[in-house]
């Protein structure tokens, strides 16, 4: 399973680096904006600034939600760097310019994917990565992780090589469930990766190992 980390914050794409465990980054407009970032020329600098943080795999999402737009913006973003992913928006339009940057071998990641057809879609047209919404689903009485487990039958019906990025995760148990039914990718906040370490006999244990070592060493 690849762990990328949902956000635009610069220290907490480091701290997840640092901590070993990182295989790319997600980001939106809403988590661009969460940082203060605006302006194009702000925007294209801060996504360069992540891809110099990281080895690989940005998502950095359109605007635009015409054909022409999205292929346009989706250039500018993938000529920043070979680490970006083009996230582009489950719409009509934006399923077509899916096919074209598929055919033009730019990566793209279909976010906003809420039902198994809209992921049949993005798949046939090529995306490299879908993002279903968990937590988004699961705001409204669905259920996310329903739809995760759903995608992955259906996926290995065929042969598909888009891999199911599973988004909008908000606690350790929605990442660990969606470990459970075999998602490619998890994008998570920081917060959910560090709940990871957590265990209570772990802290416990430790404090015993070391007051032993101290007592036997001096
Ligand atoms: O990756 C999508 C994510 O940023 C949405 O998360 O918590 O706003 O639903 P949330």
């Amino acid at each position: 399973m690849k762990f990328f980390i949902d956000t635009a914050n610069l220290d907490e794409i480091a701290e997840a680096r640092d901590m070993g465990i990182l295989d790319g980054v997600t980001t939106n407009p809403s988590l661009m904006a969460k940082e203060g970032i605006s302006g194009h020329e702000n925007i294209l600098a801060h996504y360069q600034a992540i891809c110099d943080l990281v080895d690989d795999k940005v998502s950095a999402e359109v605007i635009a939600t015409d054909f022409e737009g999205i292929i346009k913006e989706g250039q500018e973003l993938s000529a920043l760097s070979p680490k970006i992913v083009v996230k582009v928006p489950m719409i009509r339009d934006g399923v077509k310019a899916i096919k074209w940057f598929s055919d033009n071998n730019i990566r793209t990641n279909c976010t906003l994917i809420f039902s198994a057809g809209q992921a049949l879609l993005a798949a046939k047209a090529g995306a490299t990565y879908i993002s279903p919404f968990i937590g988004r689903l699961d705001d409204i009485s669905a259920d996310g992780l329903q739809l995760i487990a759903q995608l992955i039958a259906i996926f290995d019906n065929y042969d598909f090589q888009t891999e199911i990025l599973a988004a909008s995760i908000r606690h350790p148990m929605h990442l660990i469930s969606c470990a459970e039914v075999g998602a490619h990718v998890a994008t998570c906040p920081l917060n959910v990766f560090q709940s990871l370490l957590k265990h209570p006999l772990t802290d416990i244990g430790l404090e015993k190992f070391l007051a032993d070592h101290q007592k036997a060493n001096g």
